[in-house]
């Protein structure tokens, strides 16, 4: 049986290169970074290092660079940090976001909007999951004079693959003074992020999406953006993030991004090409399927369609018979199919939300794994609404 792993959206294997990175801060180099002797200050040159290379990478200050534990501490502290330096002040909060976002931002600003009173907006998008440039400045009228408002906008959709015009949508919202923060997630190490040019006051990334290590991540913070931080302790970080460093995650997560931005050109065209190969074989074989998000617009390496009548995690669960690892992109249990929240925003009706696949390439995907995958889908699905009685023709 074939052993094809199309899931990387999920998450990527460590690159081999990076690992020999991080060996050495497992045993030799296994100082504390706040430590005044040997191994603490060569800890700290090294950690201080692994800083410059991101901040290069992203184009900006290295102290602008924070190490987190990955994408959802990193989006977490992204609308906390204002919200709470909002709170301290007494100043009204407004939190401005989409219903296509991750739950480490949906789920945070839902309990910013309960605990400390923030007023939450939700931006509509379009059918392919981007935000308009008018609806965001509807989303921005009538702030509050005195307020803080924090615009937080999914770079590249992990369900879909769409990008957002995040440099449009930072410029509007910057007219209105809000601060911007955009999930990159999924971009990072697939697209290249320069947050000077993007425009945006922070930035989530998280090593395992680009074959770092998994447990890191990054938050940009551009200078001068108020900020609280949620864990308290000693002073790492500039006392926005205390815990002691993950020396290893760090360095491998920087070296990961490095080897990623090396290979960006190349894997782009290789990956563009296969997913456009996927794309047209499945939506010519497959009867009543879809593309979900934007035909160009999006990810080099993310697949992902809809099918009417079909419940996702079946369809997973043949795939999975025949060696094929997929995911529908969304959090669904099994024996209690919901349907996609992502999809429903995106405007697919009933039939189709509960049908969500999401094929997602990467470094060890080949010609011949996408025409095993395009052998064994079609029949897949058949079988699948063969069972169903969500399908009728
Ligand atoms: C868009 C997006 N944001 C945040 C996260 C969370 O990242 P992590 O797994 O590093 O916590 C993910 C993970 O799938 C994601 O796809």
């Amino acid at each position: 049986m074939p052993s094809i792993y199309l899931d990387h959206s999920a998450t990527t294997p460590l690159d081999p290169r990076v690992l020999d990175a991080m060996l050495p801060y497992f045993s030799d180099n296994f100082g504390n970074t706040l430590a005044v002797h040997r191994w603490g200050r060569e800890a700290e040159r090294d950690l201080e290092a692994a800083r410059e290379r991101v901040a290069r990478l992203l184009n900006c200050a290295a102290h602008e660079v924070i190490f987190t534990s990955g994408g959802t501490e990193s989006d977490n502290l992204a609308l906390r940090g204002p919200a709470q330096a909002a709170r301290v002040e007494d100043r009204p909060i407004t939190i401005i976001t989409t219903p296509v976002e991750h739950e480490a931002v949906t789920a945070t600003a839902r309990q910013l909007r309960d605990t400390l009173g923030a007023a939450l907006r939700i931006v509509p998008v379009d059918r392919f999951g981007r935000v308009e440039p008018d609806a965001l400045r509807v989303g921005l009228r009538n702030l509050p004079a005195d307020g803080v408002a924090i615009v937080s906008l999914i770079h590249t959709n992990n369900e879909v693959g769409t990008f957002n015009p995040i440099a449009e949508l930072a410029a509007i919202a910057r007219e209105y003074g809000a601060l911007v923060h955009t999930d990159a997630v999924q971009a990072g190490g697939l697209v290249a992020l320069d947050v000077q040019t993007l425009g945006v006051d922070m930035l989530s990334l998280s090593a395992h999406k680009f074959y770092g290590p998994k447990g890191a991540g990054v938050l940009f913070l551009r200078e001068g953006t108020p900020f609280l931080s949620s864990q308290t302790g000693a002073k790492h970080e500039d006392h926005r993030r205390a815990g002691t460093h993950n020396l290893p995650g760090i360095v491998g997560t920087a070296y990961a991004l490095e080897l990623a931005r090396d290979e960006l050109a190349d894997n782009t065209a290789r990956l563009t090409a296969l997913r456009d190969r996927l794309i047209e074989g499945v939506l010519a074989r497959v009867p009543d399927a879809a593309l979900s998000g934007h035909p160009t617009e999006r990810l080099a390496g993310h697949a992902s369609f809809v099918f009417r009548g079909v419940e996702s995690n079946t369809l997973l669960m043949h795939l999975d018979q025949h060696g094929i690892a997929a995911s529908s992109g969304s959090a669904c249990k099994v024996g209690n199919p919901q349907p996609s929240p992502i999809l429903e925003a995106l405007g697919y009706g009933p039939e189709w939300t509960r049908g969500g696949l999401r094929l997602t390439l990467g470094h060890s995907t080949t010609g011949a794994q996408i025409d095993t995958v395009l052998e064994v889908l079609p029949q897949a699905v058949e079988r699948v609404r063969a069972l169903s009685t969500l399908y009728s023709v």
